[in-house]
């Protein structure tokens, strides 16, 4: 898993309780168990990014999740305000992202606490990373 040196990695604390994260584009649940998060996949531990990849969902993160790309932009659709607040440093990088909403995340740093069901969307371009094929 690639560390961001310039992140504190202490700010964020995994998910504290199960939940679900939608993906609203193909309808599958994913199951989080806050107890068994996935390890050594890239982002943060407990980001929505290391999750969807855990579960086969190959969305683009071509910094290796940290924060220095804004190629893991997705929408948290509901849900978004059980993470903690985008980073001074994730907004900059979301300036670079086409069609940012203001649901729009960098999921390599969108930690939600697990206190409500999550719901995201995968951007229109990048669909094919969502398709049944997984
Ligand atoms: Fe580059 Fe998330 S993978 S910012």
């Amino acid at each position: 898993m690639a560390i961001n040196p310039y992140l504190n990695e202490e700010d964020i604390p995994p998910p504290k309780q199960d939940y679900t994260i939608t993906v609203k584009n193909t309808g599958e649940v994913i199951e989080v168990d806050h107890t068994d998060l996935p390890q050594g996949e890239e982002g943060r531990e407990g980001s929505l990014l290391s999750i969807l990849l855990s579960k086969g969902i190959d969305l683009d993160h071509t910094c290796g999740g940290v924060v220095a790309c804004s190629t893991c932009h997705i929408y948290v659709v509901e849900g978004g305000d059980t993470a903690p607040e985008p980073s001074e440093t994730e907004e900059d990088q979301l300036d670079f992202a086409p069609a940012v909403r203001d649901c729009s995340r960098l999921s390599c740093q969108c930690v939600p606490d697990g206190s409500e069901n999550v719901v995201v969307e995968v951007p229109s371009w990048k669909r094919n990373e969502v398709s049944e094929d997984h």
